[in-house]
C-alpha cells in the first residue's frame, strides 16, 4: 500500500480554547491577513476535509479565493482547488450546500456503512459516495484519498473531526491561530474534547514555528517527522 497522504490540521480558536460560539452567528476567529494565509496553505493541498457538522452550520464554501494561487495551481497541471471532502454517519447533507454547488472541485463524501446506501442514492450524482466503515475509520478514509492521487491533505475541521486524525496519531502538523478574545460559554465547542492523544505531557510535541500575524498568533505544531523544521 502507498504512503499516507500528509495530513496538516487547521483550526483557529479563542484564547479559552473555543472554535466558535453557542449562536447561530458563525463567529469570525482569524483576521485578514491570517485568512489569506490558509487560503495559501489550501492552495497547497491535493484535497480539504471538514466534518458534516461544519458544513451544516458553516456551509463553507472549501474554495481557493485568491486569483494568483488558483492560477498557480493551474500552470501546475492542477484543478483550481483542492478536493473537496466530508465524513458523516447520518447522511443528513443538504445537496444545496456550497459544498457541492460551489466550484468545480471533486467532492468525496465518506459515509459511514449503515447509510452509505441511502446517501448514495441521495448525493451520489454530486459527489463520489464511499462507504468509510461503521463508524468512518479515518485510516481508511486516508488509504482511500491516497488511492486518488492526494498527497497533501489539510483538515479543516471541526472539533470531531480534528479529535479523531489527533488521536489515531493521523496528523503529521497542526496549524492552531489563537484569536484575541475569550468565548467564555460552555455550550460552544472546543478545539477538541476528551480523547487519549498521542501528545502528552510524557510525549510533547515540537514547535515548528510561531509566528505574530497582526492580532492573532499562528503555533505551527510538528506532530510527526514528516513535518519539516523551522
Ligand atoms: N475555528 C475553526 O477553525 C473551525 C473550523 C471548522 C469548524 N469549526 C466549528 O466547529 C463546529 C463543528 O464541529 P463539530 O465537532 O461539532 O463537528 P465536525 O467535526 O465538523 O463534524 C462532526 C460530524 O462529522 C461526522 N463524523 C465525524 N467523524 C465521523 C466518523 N468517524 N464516522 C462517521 N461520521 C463522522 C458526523 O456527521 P453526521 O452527524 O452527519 O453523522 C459528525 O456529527 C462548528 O461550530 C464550526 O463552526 C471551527
Amino acid at each position: 500500500m502507498g504512503r499516507r497522504p500528509y495530513v496538516l490540521l487547521s483550526c483557529a480558536m479563542s484564547i479559552d480554547g473555543y472554535i466558535d460560539d453557542a449562536t447561530d452567528e458563525r463567529l469570525l476567529l482569524s483576521n485578514d491577513s491570517d485568512l489569506d494565509r490558509v487560503d495559501a496553505v489550501r492552495a497547497e493541498a491535493d484535497a480539504i476535509l471538514v466534518g458534516a457538522a461544519t458544513v451544516r452550520r458553516d456551509d463553507p464554501r472549501l474554495l481557493v479565493r485568491s486569483p494568483g494561487h488558483r492560477q498557480l495551481r493551474v500552470a501546475r497541471g492542477l484543478p483550481p482547488s483542492p478536493a473537496k471532502v466530508t465524513v458523516t454517519g447520518s447522511g443528513d447533507l443538504d445537496p444545496a450546500a456550497r459544498f457541492f454547488t460551489v466550484g468545480d472541485a471533486d467532492k468525496i463524501v465518506y459515509c459511514g456503512s449503515a447509510a452509505w446506501d441511502k446517501t448514495r442514492e441521495r448525493l451520489g450524482h454530486l459527489a463520489a459516495v464511499v462507504d468509510g466503515g461503521e463508524p468512518v475509520d479515518p485510516a481508511r478514509v486516508l488509504a482511500d484519498l491516497a488511492g486518488r492521487g492526494v498527497g497533501r491533505l489539510m483538515v479543516e475541521g471541526g472539533a470531531q473531526v480534528h479529535a479523531q486524525f489527533l488521536a489515531a496519531g493521523l496528523a503529521d502538523e497542526l496549524h492552531l491561530v489563537l484569536a484575541p478574545f475569550f468565548v467564555g460559554d460552555g455550550r460552544a465547542p472546543r478545539f477538541v474534547g476528551d480523547g487519549r492523544f498521542p501528545w502528552h505531557p510524557g510525549r510533547r510535541a515540537r514547535v515548528a514555528e510561531v509566528r505574530q500575524i497582526d492580532d492573532v498568533v499562528l503555533v505551527r505544531y510538528a506532530l510527526s517527522d514528516r513535518c519539516p523544521a523551522g
